[in-house]
């Protein structure tokens, strides 16, 4: 049905989203040196995620996939990096608890740097620009000389999720395990909820099970060589990510060896795209942002091409319709993909159909809109016979002010206060861990 696909393949497609580079011949140099530099991930492990997901789609994990909406060159810091990894290893412990099953940590890091944009230029004052988007590409300053696509921010972006996956991989095996016990859990925001002495409970279960591995059974938690992180990032910029594509001596096919696990956007989803063109070929496992009005025949493209073989693992769909809009789109979109004979993970992103902008101009998202989009979509997929497999949130260790609401009860006038996001709004470090409270608790409601 397709013409034979190789890593340039999607080259004959118009691809959206794409900067527009002042000089082909320079983006074409860096891309040679690109393809040169060794490789951020390997085949094993990406073989490793895609079995893990496959449990994941039959029930057996939970995936906490979560970071920053676009990671920024000056984020990669000891610090930064040490609290995204704590948050994202402190929910994951919550989740355990609440799912009672494994739970596979895949962070939006180490690559998430190319954003798509609603519009190709932003006009300020009267004068227009290319928009940014995302440091890997140009810069936030408003100037012309900071908006100019500058290939050579390809080469930085790469090294830069080289050093943070190496910070991540250092931590992960050295005593980073540490910070997950639960003495480092920073609970101050909650004694403003009325459940705080439930979140003590789970907080002190994972105390006692920790105790119990590391005491009693001799094995000390975090202490594997195995990877317990694994790296994702929306594959926007095709040029770059073709460059990563690779075979690998002994395993058939080609891998995209700069993530484990790359998605597309909404987008840049359409099923003759392409962004999914260029995915369809690659055998790492791969995401798909899906939201409004998906019809049954778009949904059998986005199979018959994405995943010909309907194998568990494949495919995971993110969904993200908004709080509002979930319970009218969700079950059509499952029931279209059960017609097509569909094997797929589903999770949930509750972020990107909840933004809104403030009457101050502010773009933020509420807590309450985050966490009523999640429970939902346990509601809806349990109602159909099939389980939300997983949560994708928009998130950062720090304690910035983007997202409203929560057990801090944030206003709309507190966001001024600590706003950093260039992009979409992140729930802060309290946000991050009530939510995965909040997860957790409805989880263990669910298998009660
Ligand atoms: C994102 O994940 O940051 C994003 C842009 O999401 P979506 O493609 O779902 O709009
Ligand atoms: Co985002």
């Amino acid at each position: 049905m397709h013409p034979e696909w190789n890593p340039q393949s999607w080259r004959v497609l118009t691809a959206l989203q794409q900067p527009e580079y002042p000089d082909a011949s320079a983006l074409e140099q860096v891309l040679c040196e690109l393809r040169r530099l060794p490789p951020l991930v390997t085949s094993w492990e990406i073989v490793d995620l895609r079995g893990q997901l496959a449990e994941a789609a039959a029930g057996q994990r939970f995936v906490l996939q979560a970071g920053d909406c676009a990671e920024r060159f000056i984020d990669c810091t000891s610090a930064r990096i040490t609290n995204t990894l704590k948050v994202l290893l402190q929910m994951s412990l919550v989740l355990v608890v609440g799912a009672q099953k494994p739970v596979i940590r895949i962070g939006r890091f180490a690559g998430q740097y190319a954003k798509p944009r609603s519009t190709a230029e932003e006009t300020r004052n009267g004068v227009t620009l290319p928009s940014y988007r995302g440091d890997i590409i140009n810069r936030p300053e408003f100037t012309t000389a900071d908006r100019e696509p500058d290939p050579q921010l390809l080469l930085r972006g790469y090294e830069r999720s080289a050093l943070t996956l190496n910070f991540v991989r250092a931590l992960v095996k050295g005593g980073f395990a540490d910070l997950h016990h639960p003495e480092y859990f920073d609970l101050d925001w909650v004694e403003n909820t009325p459940i705080a002495s439930e979140y003590h409970r789970m907080v002190e279960t994972i105390r006692e099970s920790l105790r119990f591995t590391e005491h009693v059974l001799g094995v000390r938690a975090g202490s594997t060589d195995r990877i317990d992180f694994f790296t994702s990032h929306e594959a926007l910029h095709l040029p770059y990510e073709e460059a990563q594509t690779r075979r690998v001596p002994r395993r058939p096919g080609w891998f995209n060896l700069s993530t484990h696990f790359p998605w597309a956007g909404l987008r840049t989803n359409q099923p003759e795209g392409a962004h999914v063109e260029y995915l369809r070929g690659i055998e790492n496992p791969i995401g798909l942002k899906v939201g409004g009005s998906a019809t049954r025949e778009t949904v059998a493209r986005w199979l018959n091409t994405l995943d010909p073989q309907r194998a568990p693992g494949r495919l995971t769909l993110i969904h993200r319709f908004g709080a509002a809009r979930i319970a009218d789109g969700l079950p059509a979109l499952v029931e279209a993909v059960r017609a097509e004979g569909g094997n797929v993970l589903w999770i949930c992103d509750p972020m990107h159909g909840n933004t809104h902008i403030t009457a101050g101009g502010v773009k933020t998202r509420r807590f309450e809109d985050i966490y009523s989009e999640v429970e939902q979509a346990f509601d809806i997929h349990r109602a159909l016979g099939r389980q939300l497999g997983g949560v994708h949130i928009e998130l950062t260790g720090e304690n910035v002010t983007e997202c409203t609401g929560g057990a801090n009860g944030l206003r709309e006038a507190d966001l001024e206060r600590a706003y950093e996001s260039q992009v979409d709004p992140r729930l802060n470090y309290g946000q991050s861990l009530e939510l995965a409270f909040l997860i957790a608790r409805k989880m263990k409601s669910e298998a009660a």
